[in-house]
C-alpha cells in the first residue's frame, strides 16, 4: 500500500490561515494585537535562521514582533533583566529565548525567569507540570505540533505501541507525556528509549509508531522497523552531498529512502514536524493574547 506522506507544511498553512483571520478579529473587536518577543544571544547560524523564520511568520499573520540580538558574551544578568522588561510589557504576549544559550548563561534560570503566562515555548516548570498532570497549559511547540499532525491525518494512537527515541526536555520527554494522556487522540502505550538503551531495535521493531528525536542523521533504517509502522522524524541535519551543486542536503533522523517501502505513514524531514513547530508557537502566542489561560 502507498504510504501516507504527512505534509507538515500543508497542515501549518491551514493553521496560519485560521490564525490570520482570528488575529484580525482580535485586533478589531478587542484592540489586542498578538505580540511575540524573540531573543537571540550569540551568532549560531541555525538559531539565526530559526529566529528570522519566527519573526517573518509573525509579520505574515499580522502579529506584532520584536527581535533582540545580543552578543555571545552578554552577561546573564542582562538577559534576565530583558526578560523582566518583556514580562511587564503588555504589548508582548509571548517570550521566546532561542536555545541553546552560550555556556556561561544558565538556561534553566533563564527559562524560569519568563512569566509562565508568556511562556509560549512551554518550557517553564509550571507549564511542564500542568502538561504532565493533563490540565490546560502552554505546550511545547514541537510535541504539540506532532500531536496536531496525528489529528490532521486522523491517526489514532489509542492502544498503539509508541516508541519515542530521545529524552530531551524539548521533544522526547514531553511528546511521551502527550501521547500517553487519556484523551481521544492520545492513549498510546509509550516506551522511551535513549542513548542508554541496549538493543534499541528490540523496541523499534515492535513499535506501531516511532517518534525519532535522536539527533543522528538517517539513523533509522528499514531493518529497524516493522511493516506498516508510522514514523515521525523530528531530526534536522545538513549533511555533505557532493553530488549536488550546493554540496549538502537536508535530512532527518530517519533514512527516508530505506524505510519508505515499509511504512504506513511518515512525517519526513524536512517538511514534516519542522513547519509545525513554528505554527504551534504562533498558536500559543495567539492563545495568550486572546486570554485562553487567564
Ligand atoms: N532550540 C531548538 N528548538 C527550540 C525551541 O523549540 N524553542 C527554543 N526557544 N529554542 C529552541
Amino acid at each position: 500500500m502507498k504510504p501516507i506522506i504527512i505534509d507538515g507544511k500543508k497542515v501549518a498553512e491551514n493553521i496560519y490561515s485560521e490564525l490570520t483571520t482570528k488575529c484580525k478579529t482580535l485586533i478589531k473587536e478587542r484592540g489586542v494585537t498578538p505580540g511575540l518577543a524573540l531573543l537571540l544571544v550569540g551568532d549560531n547560524p541555525a538559531s539565526q535562521v530559526y529566529v528570522n523564520m519566527k519573526d517573518r511568520t509573525c509579520q505574515k499573520l499580522g502579529y506584532y514582533s520584536i527581535i533582540k540580538t545580543l552578543p555571545a558574551d552578554t552577561p546573564e544578568s542582562q538577559v534576565l533583566s530583558l526578560i523582566d522588561n518583556w514580562n511587564n510589557d503588555n504589548k508582548i504576549h509571548g517570550i521566546l529565548i532561542q536555545l541553546p544559550l552560550p555556556k556561561h548563561i544558565d538556561e534553566q534560570k533563564v527559562i524560569e525567569r519568563i512569566s509562565p503566562k508568556k511562556d509560549v515555548d512551554g518550557f517553564h516548570p509550571i507549564n511542564v507540570g500542568k502538561m504532565l498532570i493533563g490540565i490546560p497549559a502552554l505546550l511545547p511547540c514541537t510535541p504539540a505540533g506532532i500531536m496536531q499532525l496525528f489529528k490532521a491525518y486522523n491517526i489514532s494512537l489509542s492502544g498503539k505501541n509508541a516508541v519515542v527515541i530521545g529524552r530531551s526536555n524539548i521533544v522526547g520527554k514531553p511528546i511521551s507525556v502527550l501521547m500517553m494522556q487519556k484523551d481521544n487522540y492520545a492513549n498510546a502505550t509509550v516506551t522511551i528509549c535513549h542513548s542508554g538503551t541496549p538493543n534499541l531495535t528490540d523496541y523499534t521493531r515492535n513499535a506501531d509508531i516511532i517518534v525519532a528525536a535522536i539527533g543522528s542523521p538517517e539513523f533509522i533504517k528499514a531493518d529497524m522497523i516493522k511493516e506498516g509502522a508510522i514514523i515521525i522524524d523530528v531530526g534536522t541535519h545538513k549533511i555533505a552531498d557532493h553530488t549536488l551543486e550546493k554540496g549538502y542536503r537536508l535530512c532527518g533522523d530517519v533514512d527516508y529512502n530505506s524505510v519508505i517501502s515499509k511504512v504506513a505513514a511518515i512525517s519526513p524531514s524536512p517538511g514534516g514536524v519542522g513547519p509545525m513547530t513554528i505554527a504551534m508557537l504562533m498558536q500559543n502566542t495567539y492563545d495568550v493574547a486572546a486570554g485562553k489561560y487567564e
